[in-house]
Protein backbone atom coordinates (compact mmCIF):
# COMPACT_ATOMS: atom_id res chain seq x y z
CA UNK A 1 0.00 0.00 0.00
CA UNK A 2 1.30 3.75 -1.11
CA UNK A 3 1.07 6.08 1.42
CA UNK A 4 -1.43 8.19 -0.40
CA UNK A 5 -4.03 4.35 -0.27
CA UNK A 6 -2.45 4.44 3.81
CA UNK A 7 -3.74 7.96 4.39
CA UNK A 8 -7.06 7.19 2.36
CA UNK A 9 -7.45 4.05 4.44
CA UNK A 10 -6.49 5.80 7.82
CA UNK A 11 -9.50 8.72 7.16
CA UNK A 12 -12.18 6.35 6.42
CA UNK A 13 -11.41 4.71 9.58
CA UNK A 14 -11.75 7.40 11.28
CA UNK A 15 -14.77 8.95 9.38
CA UNK A 16 -16.30 4.99 10.21
CA UNK A 17 -15.34 5.30 14.22
CA UNK A 18 -16.79 8.98 14.33
CA UNK A 19 -20.13 8.07 15.26
CA UNK A 20 -19.17 6.77 18.46
CA UNK A 21 -15.78 8.80 19.14
CA UNK A 22 -17.34 11.14 22.22
CA UNK A 23 -18.97 7.89 23.22
CA UNK A 24 -15.66 5.76 23.60
CA UNK A 25 -12.77 8.48 24.66
CA UNK A 26 -15.46 9.32 27.75
CA UNK A 27 -15.26 5.72 28.94
CA UNK A 28 -11.23 6.57 29.24
CA UNK A 29 -10.66 7.84 32.65
CA UNK A 30 -8.48 11.14 32.51
CA UNK A 31 -8.94 11.57 28.27
CA UNK A 32 -10.57 15.02 28.80
CA UNK A 33 -8.29 16.08 32.31
CA UNK A 34 -5.30 15.66 30.01
CA UNK A 35 -6.24 17.46 27.05
CA UNK A 36 -6.96 20.38 29.48
CA UNK A 37 -3.87 19.79 31.04
CA UNK A 38 -2.22 19.86 27.77
CA UNK A 39 -4.58 22.91 26.78
CA UNK A 40 -3.52 24.90 30.47
CA UNK A 41 0.22 24.46 29.84
CA UNK A 42 -0.15 25.62 26.60
CA UNK A 43 -1.99 29.21 28.00
CA UNK A 44 0.29 29.58 30.29
CA UNK A 45 3.04 29.71 27.70
CA UNK A 46 0.84 32.81 25.53
CA UNK A 47 1.69 36.15 24.84
CA UNK A 48 -1.03 37.27 23.15
CA UNK A 49 -4.64 37.94 24.07
CA UNK A 50 -6.25 37.01 21.87
CA UNK A 51 -4.54 34.61 20.54
CA UNK A 52 -4.82 32.43 17.43
CA UNK A 53 -4.50 28.84 17.62
CA UNK A 54 -4.69 25.69 15.00
CA UNK A 55 -5.93 22.60 16.52
CA UNK A 56 -4.51 20.21 14.25
CA UNK A 57 -6.11 16.80 13.98
CA UNK A 58 -8.55 18.06 16.08
CA UNK A 59 -11.25 15.33 15.32
CA UNK A 60 -14.63 15.52 16.81
CA UNK A 61 -13.61 18.75 18.60
CA UNK A 62 -13.02 17.81 21.99
CA UNK A 63 -8.91 18.58 21.70
CA UNK A 64 -10.57 21.92 20.46
CA UNK A 65 -13.14 22.10 23.50
CA UNK A 66 -10.56 21.67 25.73
CA UNK A 67 -8.24 25.10 24.01
CA UNK A 68 -11.68 27.08 24.05
CA UNK A 69 -11.68 26.85 27.90
CA UNK A 70 -8.20 26.99 28.67
CA UNK A 71 -8.18 30.64 26.56
CA UNK A 72 -11.30 31.72 26.50
CA UNK A 73 -10.90 34.60 23.76
CA UNK A 74 -8.58 32.91 21.45
CA UNK A 75 -9.56 32.56 17.47
CA UNK A 76 -9.22 28.39 16.65
CA UNK A 77 -9.25 26.83 13.52
CA UNK A 78 -9.19 22.91 14.20
CA UNK A 79 -7.88 20.86 11.12
CA UNK A 80 -9.08 17.36 10.31
CA UNK A 81 -8.39 15.14 7.52
CA UNK A 82 -11.50 13.13 8.45
CA UNK A 83 -14.67 14.14 6.90
CA UNK A 84 -16.63 12.42 9.54
CA UNK A 85 -14.76 13.18 12.43
CA UNK A 86 -15.12 17.03 11.48
CA UNK A 87 -18.94 16.46 10.99
CA UNK A 88 -19.23 15.55 14.56
CA UNK A 89 -16.97 18.90 15.64
CA UNK A 90 -19.35 21.07 13.65
CA UNK A 91 -22.43 19.75 14.65
CA UNK A 92 -21.86 20.84 18.65
CA UNK A 93 -22.60 24.53 19.46
CA UNK A 94 -19.21 26.86 19.19
CA UNK A 95 -18.58 30.65 19.68
CA UNK A 96 -17.74 32.50 16.18
CA UNK A 97 -14.37 32.70 17.05
CA UNK A 98 -13.78 28.68 16.28
CA UNK A 99 -13.64 27.27 12.89
CA UNK A 100 -12.74 23.85 11.31
CA UNK A 101 -11.08 23.00 7.79
CA UNK A 102 -11.06 19.72 6.41
CA UNK A 103 -7.53 18.96 5.37
CA UNK A 104 -4.28 16.93 5.89
CA UNK A 105 -1.71 18.28 7.99
CA UNK A 106 0.28 17.55 5.16
CA UNK A 107 -1.36 20.43 3.47
CA UNK A 108 -0.80 23.18 6.21
CA UNK A 109 1.51 25.31 4.21
CA UNK A 110 -1.01 25.78 1.36
CA UNK A 111 -3.99 26.13 3.59
CA UNK A 112 -3.59 30.44 3.97
CA UNK A 113 -4.10 30.62 7.65
CA UNK A 114 -3.45 33.31 9.71
CA UNK A 115 0.01 32.89 11.56
CA UNK A 116 -0.22 31.06 14.54
CA UNK A 117 0.25 31.41 18.33
CA UNK A 118 -0.22 28.25 19.64
CA UNK A 119 -0.72 25.04 17.98
CA UNK A 120 -1.92 21.89 19.81
CA UNK A 121 -1.72 18.45 18.02
CA UNK A 122 -3.16 15.86 20.14
CA UNK A 123 -2.84 12.34 18.98
CA UNK A 124 -2.06 13.19 15.40
CA UNK A 125 1.81 12.80 15.09
CA UNK A 126 1.11 9.12 15.27
CA UNK A 127 -1.04 8.80 12.86
CA UNK A 128 1.60 10.13 10.38
CA UNK A 129 4.29 8.22 8.47
CA UNK A 130 8.37 9.25 10.09
CA UNK A 131 8.91 11.34 7.02
CA UNK A 132 5.67 13.45 7.16
CA UNK A 133 5.60 13.80 11.48
CA UNK A 134 9.34 16.07 10.31
CA UNK A 135 7.42 17.39 7.64
CA UNK A 136 4.37 18.18 9.09
CA UNK A 137 6.41 19.35 12.42
CA UNK A 138 8.64 21.94 9.83
CA UNK A 139 5.55 23.39 8.84
CA UNK A 140 3.72 23.92 12.04
CA UNK A 141 7.40 25.95 12.87
CA UNK A 142 6.69 28.06 9.83
CA UNK A 143 3.29 28.83 10.47
CA UNK A 144 4.34 30.12 13.90
CA UNK A 145 5.02 33.74 15.04
CA UNK A 146 8.45 33.80 16.20
CA UNK A 147 8.40 32.76 20.19
CA UNK A 148 4.99 30.61 19.35
CA UNK A 149 4.58 27.46 21.45
CA UNK A 150 3.38 23.47 20.04
CA UNK A 151 1.97 21.02 22.28
CA UNK A 152 2.14 17.51 21.39
CA UNK A 153 0.09 15.28 23.21
CA UNK A 154 1.01 11.29 22.47
CA UNK A 155 1.28 8.06 23.60
CA UNK A 156 4.54 6.87 23.28
CA UNK A 157 6.09 3.42 24.87
CA UNK A 158 8.97 2.53 23.12
CA UNK A 159 12.00 1.57 24.76
CA UNK A 160 10.27 1.10 27.75
CA UNK A 161 9.20 -2.26 28.57
CA UNK A 162 6.84 -1.06 31.75
CA UNK A 163 4.79 0.87 29.80
CA UNK A 164 4.82 -1.30 26.59
CA UNK A 165 3.75 -3.89 29.07
CA UNK A 166 0.86 -1.48 30.38
CA UNK A 167 -0.45 -0.78 26.85
CA UNK A 168 -0.45 -4.45 25.74
CA UNK A 169 -2.55 -4.84 29.31
CA UNK A 170 -4.85 -1.69 28.44
CA UNK A 171 -5.83 -2.54 24.95
CA UNK A 172 -6.21 -6.04 24.86
CA UNK A 173 -8.24 -6.58 28.03
CA UNK A 174 -10.22 -3.45 28.08
CA UNK A 175 -9.78 -0.90 24.89
CA UNK A 176 -10.41 -3.31 22.38
CA UNK A 177 -12.95 -5.54 23.83
CA UNK A 178 -14.69 -2.27 24.63
CA UNK A 179 -14.43 -0.86 21.37
CA UNK A 180 -15.93 -4.49 20.21
CA UNK A 181 -18.94 -3.65 22.33
CA UNK A 182 -19.46 -0.13 21.67
CA UNK A 183 -18.39 -0.16 18.04
CA UNK A 184 -19.09 -3.67 16.48
CA UNK A 185 -15.69 -3.62 15.28
CA UNK A 186 -12.32 -3.16 16.85
CA UNK A 187 -10.55 -2.32 13.80
CA UNK A 188 -9.54 0.96 14.93
CA UNK A 189 -8.45 0.24 18.30
CA UNK A 190 -6.43 -2.45 16.99
CA UNK A 191 -4.61 0.20 14.88
CA UNK A 192 -4.56 1.97 18.11
CA UNK A 193 -2.74 -0.52 19.92
CA UNK A 194 -0.08 -1.10 17.04
CA UNK A 195 0.35 2.37 16.06
CA UNK A 196 1.24 3.41 19.71
CA UNK A 197 3.85 0.14 19.96
CA UNK A 198 5.56 1.28 16.34
CA UNK A 199 5.33 4.87 17.31
CA UNK A 200 8.80 7.03 18.35
CA UNK A 201 10.62 6.95 21.46
CA UNK A 202 10.14 10.21 23.64
CA UNK A 203 13.43 11.16 22.75
CA UNK A 204 12.83 11.14 19.24
CA UNK A 205 9.72 12.64 19.66
CA UNK A 206 12.27 15.46 21.24
CA UNK A 207 14.68 15.12 18.51
CA UNK A 208 11.99 15.49 16.00
CA UNK A 209 10.92 19.02 17.40
CA UNK A 210 14.65 20.03 17.78
CA UNK A 211 15.22 18.94 14.22
CA UNK A 212 12.57 21.19 13.35
CA UNK A 213 13.92 24.47 14.59
CA UNK A 214 11.72 24.50 17.86
CA UNK A 215 13.53 25.11 21.18
CA UNK A 216 12.97 25.46 25.05
CA UNK A 217 11.53 21.56 24.55
CA UNK A 218 10.07 20.18 27.42
CA UNK A 219 8.41 16.79 28.09
CA UNK A 220 5.86 16.40 30.60
CA UNK A 221 4.85 12.84 31.69
CA UNK A 222 1.34 11.95 32.62
CA UNK A 223 0.23 10.02 36.00
CA UNK A 224 -2.23 7.51 36.78
CA UNK A 225 -2.62 4.11 34.81
CA UNK A 226 -0.98 6.83 31.69
CA UNK A 227 2.22 6.82 33.76
CA UNK A 228 4.84 6.05 31.21
CA UNK A 229 2.70 5.94 28.16
CA UNK A 230 1.02 9.64 27.97
CA UNK A 231 3.37 12.36 27.38
CA UNK A 232 3.07 15.97 26.66
CA UNK A 233 5.47 18.10 24.91
CA UNK A 234 6.00 21.68 24.79
CA UNK A 235 8.04 23.60 22.14
CA UNK A 236 8.72 27.09 21.38
CA UNK A 237 9.75 28.80 17.69
CA UNK A 238 12.21 30.58 18.64
CA UNK A 239 12.09 34.83 18.37
CA UNK A 240 13.74 36.05 15.00
CA UNK A 241 17.59 35.88 15.17
CA UNK A 242 17.91 33.41 18.32
CA UNK A 243 17.93 30.91 16.13
CA UNK A 244 20.39 32.58 13.24
CA UNK A 245 22.51 32.99 16.37
CA UNK A 246 22.13 29.30 17.47
CA UNK A 247 23.27 27.98 13.98
CA UNK A 248 26.04 30.61 13.77
CA UNK A 249 27.11 29.22 17.16
CA UNK A 250 26.62 26.06 16.04
CA UNK A 251 28.31 25.92 13.14
CA UNK A 252 31.86 27.02 14.40
C1 LIG B 1 -7.10 10.18 17.98
S1 LIG B 1 -7.96 11.45 17.10
C2 LIG B 1 -7.68 12.84 18.17
C3 LIG B 1 -8.68 13.92 17.99
C4 LIG B 1 -8.55 15.11 18.94
N1 LIG B 1 -7.30 15.80 18.76
C5 LIG B 1 -8.72 14.69 20.39
O1 LIG B 1 -7.78 14.89 21.14
O2 LIG B 1 -9.77 14.16 20.76
C6 LIG B 1 -6.81 11.76 15.79
C7 LIG B 1 -7.37 12.65 14.71
O3 LIG B 1 -6.31 12.95 13.81
C8 LIG B 1 -6.86 12.98 12.51
N2 LIG B 1 -5.78 12.78 11.54
C9 LIG B 1 -5.08 11.65 11.29
N3 LIG B 1 -4.17 11.89 10.32
C10 LIG B 1 -4.30 13.19 9.98
C11 LIG B 1 -3.65 14.03 9.06
N4 LIG B 1 -2.67 13.57 8.28
N5 LIG B 1 -4.03 15.32 8.97
C12 LIG B 1 -5.04 15.80 9.76
N6 LIG B 1 -5.72 15.03 10.62
C13 LIG B 1 -5.35 13.75 10.75
C14 LIG B 1 -7.89 11.87 12.49
O4 LIG B 1 -8.84 12.06 11.44
C15 LIG B 1 -8.49 12.01 13.88
O5 LIG B 1 -9.62 12.83 13.87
Amino acid sequence: MDELDARAGLDLAFDRAAARYDLLTGLNPGYHRHLAAAADALAGRLRSDPAVLLDLGCGSGSSTAALARAIPRARIIGVDASAGMLARARAKPWPARIDFVHAPAQRLPDLGLPRADGVMAAYLLRNLSPDDRDAVLASIHAELRPGGWLVVQEYSVAGRPLAVLTWDLVCWLVVIPLSWLVRGSPRLDRDLWRSVRGFDTTDQVAARLAGAGFDAVEHRRAGGWQRGVLHTFLARRPFEGTQDAHRRTASR
